[in-house]
This record gives structure tokens, C-alpha cells and sequence, in this order.
């Protein structure tokens, strides 16, 4: 059961696993990318349920790039497809649809849907999803960096508050927990800055077969979990 004052405020999900849920079924690399992206749809569905107030989806990183070129595009025209297709759906579930990464360097088409999605649901105010689309945490950090310095900013006025406000994920809640699928064990350069305390759930499971039951396991090991941020026990205070 779940303990409704102790939900994460904002869930962070590294959805790996496609490639090898294809490959055991003898399947081309992109039919486990369309499972992947039907799975999404999914959780995004029990996360609005469930109450979550933001949900960030690795779908792209900047790492991808360097993936065969037919890879590359075959995701991208799922991307495109993925996003006319649910932003109908998005307006309707009171979604607010926001995008992280380095969205300029995505075909024109989708960097105009994804504008079209930002417009269309800024004033809902259900859900914040956050597409991490030719996104890296390290990048991130310089581009952040970078508008410091080109705006002029005085070094004094740099504190964490100020600079996380020039990070993509401005204004939202760093991610109470990060799920990670297909037993890899790291964030591979995922919300590098605003993981800094975030609870860490790791399952065997590739993304296709992940499920809302094992969402809500996820969540029901982080709320058993006691959250310290580098301070002592309440109990011993
Ligand atoms: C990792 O699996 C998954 C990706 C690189 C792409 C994820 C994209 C989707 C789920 C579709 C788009 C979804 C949304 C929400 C827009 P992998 O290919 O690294 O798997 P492998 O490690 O088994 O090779």
C-alpha cells in the first residue's frame, strides 16, 4: 500500500532496455522502441493516477546520437509519430508537456511539435511531463555555465538556487526517486545536478515488460526508505 503523504513529488525514469527485448524475440531493434513508447504511454497513465506531479522520461540522450544512422532516424520518426499522436491526449489529462536537452539539434518537425505540445498545455495545470529528448546532464551544466557568463552575471550572485534556474528543468522539483530498467546500475549522464539526493531504484526488468505494479513497488521501496539529505536521523536529534 501506498502512503499518499509520502508520494515523490517528481519521478525520474532511464526506460533502457528496448534494444534487448527485441533481440530475445528475434524482433528488429525498433519494434522494442514501439514497445517501449506504448510502455510510456502506460506509466504515464498510472503516474497521473497515482498523483505524481512530475514525470521525466529519458527518451533520448545526447549518447544516442551515436547510434546507427537507420537507428537514429527510425527513433525519430517514432518520436514525431509518439507526439502528434498523444498530444491530443496530453491537452485532455491536463498534462503540462515541457522538453530538456539540446532540442535544436532534432529534425525541424519534431522541434515545431514539440513547440506546438509547450504552447498548447503551459496553462493546464495536471501533470508536468518532462521529455528528456538529445539530452545529457553534463551538457546541460556548460550550456547552464555559458548563460552565466553570456549574461553577464555577477560572480557573487552564483548560488545553487540561481544557477538551477538557468538549468532546462528550471522551476520543477529535483527527482525524489529515479527508476533505471535493464539492470544497468548508473544514471549515465541523466539529471547529473539534480540527482544530487535522489533516491535510486534499479530492476532487472527491461522497459517493455515493466509494469504499473512494478511502478508501484518502485515507489513503495522509496517510501520505506529513510531520506536523510546528509543530516542525521530525526529520531536522534
Ligand atoms: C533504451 O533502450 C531506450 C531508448 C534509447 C529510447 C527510448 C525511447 C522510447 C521508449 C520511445 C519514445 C518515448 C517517448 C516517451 C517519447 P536501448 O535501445 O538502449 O536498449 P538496449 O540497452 O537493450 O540496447
Amino acid at each position: 500500500m501506498l502512503s499518499r503523504d509520502k508520494m515523490p513529488a517528481h519521478i525520474g525514469i532511464i526506460m533502457d532496455g528496448n534494444g534487448r527485448w527485441a533481440k530475445m524475440r528475434g524482433l528488429p531493434r525498433i519494434e522494442g522502441h514501439r514497445k517501449g513508447a506504448e510502455k510510456a504511454k502506460e506509466i504515464i497513465k498510472a503516474a497521473i493516477e497515482l498523483g505524481i506531479e512530475t514525470l521525466t522520461l529519458y527518451a533520448f540522450s545526447m549518447e544516442n546520437w551515436q547510434r546507427p544512422k537507420n537507428e537514429v532516424s527510425m527513433l525519430m520518426s517514432l518520436l514525431e509519430m509518439y507526439l502528434k499522436k498523444e498530444l491530443n491526449a496530453f491537452i485532455k489529462e491536463g498534462i503540462q508537456f515541457r522538453a530538456i536537452g539540446e532540442i535544436w539539434r532534432l529534425p525541424e518537425k519534431i522541434q515545431s511539435i514539440i513547440r506546438e505540445a509547450e504552447d498548447k498545455t503551459s496553462g493546464n495545470t495536471g501533470m508536468t511531463l518532462v521529455a528528456a529528448l538529445s539530452y545529457g546532464g553534463r551538457n546541460e551544466i556548460v550550456r547552464a555555465v555559458k548563460k552565466a557568463i553570456y549574461s553577464g552575471m555577477d560572480v557573487e550572485s552564483i548560488t545553487e538556487d540561481s544557477f538551477s534556474a538557468l538549468l532546462d528543468t528550471a522551476g520543477l522539483p529535483p527527482p525524489d526517486l529515479i527508476i533505471r530498467t535493464s539492470g544497468e546500475r548508473r544514471i549515465s549522464n541523466f539529471l547529473l545536478w539534480q540527482s544530487a539526493y535522489s533516491e535510486l531504484y534499479f530492476t532487472n526488468t527491461l522497459w517493455p515488460d515493466f509494469s504499473k505494479e512494478e511502478f508501484i513497488h518502485a515507489i513503495s521501496d522509496y517510501q520505506s526508505r529513510e531520506r536523510r539529505f546528509g543530516a542525521v536521523p530525526s529520531r536522534e536529534t
